[in-house]
């Protein structure tokens, strides 16, 4: 009898030992696995750091980052998720600084175009002018604030390919480089851009005027080889998602968005209904629009952050909630070429 009492303390005992060893290793595992995550996400987005101190430096930037994105994914109640992207050793103000790049500069603003669609009625229910063959694959803009020349050659290559079938992926850097009023990587408005290729009386080809993710001095003879060409543009009145309907169901249109929100910046899929404010920083481009199985309505934009973020390079970003700008500023100012 003593025995077996003897044995039964000793199997509560290794029991009680087990479970407080388990605690113990759990935690060390979970501080493990977020420097293991860190290691394997180092390796995958080819991360090199100068030393330890800012290793050590950005594994604290990493880990808030993916505490916050854990918790909103745990939580299981938005209609959207996150993911640790490449974005994660950055603050908010590194990202703004180098991925962004909407700026209102302080020259007079052009003055008020008129609006083509204003009495269109007949409107497609979805649109995705990728399956019209009117967008080219999702580009990168790199560690350069440019957002706004990305969103306006989708533009353009949206409405050329609608004028005359040809599909050409057209020139950021050269508006990076020959746009004045703009400020290249240091951000710059879509309007002026296409004022500039007007002006220029057309558009290079990324083939031949491409991309280097810095500012460069304007080439005239690159900048001269033009594939595309626009006559006009057009503002699309402001706060107004009816009006930014009937231009999308035409052709894709340069819309600003503040872009620089912890859910943006790690969106990954779903519908994404904010948390974002209306402080336009960002550019993108409203390539299209549609309804979700739930029933929520949804704009469709291509991003220039490559294929990593959200879905495949686009998101889809809920349309029509009664708020005049839009979510995340999106009916605030939006405008598009004329082929
Ligand atoms: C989601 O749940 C969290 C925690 O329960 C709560 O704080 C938050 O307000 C909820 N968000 C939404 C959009 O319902
Ligand atoms: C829209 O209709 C109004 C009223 O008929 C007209 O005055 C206006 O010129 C039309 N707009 C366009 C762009 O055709």
């Amino acid at each position: 009898m003593a025995l077996i009492h003897g044995k039964k303390l000793i199997i509560v005992f290794l029991l009680i030992l087990e479970t407080s060893t388990y605690q113990a290793m759990s935690r060390t595992l979970l501080e493990d696995s977020i420097a293991g995550r860190y290691q394997q996400w180092m390796a995958k987005y080819g991360r090199n750091y100068e030393d330890d101190a800012e290793k050590e430096k950005r594994f604290k930037i990493f880990k808030d980052n993916v505490e916050y994105i854990d918790k909103v994914n745990n939580e299981g109640n938005r209609t959207y998720k996150l993911s640790v992207n490449e974005f994660a050793d950055l603050t908010t103000e590194e990202f703004i600084a180098t991925r962004t790049g909407y700026k209102i500069s302080s020259q007079p603003s052009s003055p008020k175009t008129s609006f083509r669609y204003e009495n269109l009625t007949e409107i497609p229910m979805t649109m995705d002018w990728r399956e019209k063959g009117a967008v080219t694959p999702i580009k990168n803009q790199e560690q350069c604030g440019c957002c706004w020349a990305f969103s306006a050659v989708a533009a353009v290559e949206g409405v050329t390919q609608i004028k005359n079938g040809n599909k050409i992926s057209l020139s950021e850097q050269q508006l990076v480089d020959c746009v004045e009023g703009s400020n290249g990587c240091n951000g710059g408005l879509m309007d002026y851009a296409f004022e500039y290729i007007i002006q220029n009386q057309g558009l290079a080809s990324e083939e031949n005027y491409p991309y280097q993710a810095m500012d460069g001095t304007c080439d005239q003879q690159m900048a001269s080889n033009i594939v595309a060409q626009i006559s006009s543009y057009e503002d699309v009145p402001s706060n107004n998602e009816e009006a930014l309907l009937q231009a999308v169901a035409n052709h894709p249109v340069s819309v600003a968005i503040e872009g620089s929100s912890p859910d943006f910046k790690s969106y990954s899929s779903g519908v994404f209904t904010g948390e974002c404010g209306t402080n336009l920083d960002h550019a993108v481009t409203v390539i299209g629009y549609g309804m979700s199985d739930d029933g929520t309505k949804y704009w469709l934009i291509k991003n220039s952050w490559g294929t990593t973020w959200g879905e495949s390079g686009y998101m889809r970003i809920q349309r029509d909630t009664g708020a005049p700008e839009g979510v995340c500023g999106i009916a605030k100012k939006p405008s598009y070429p004329v082929a």
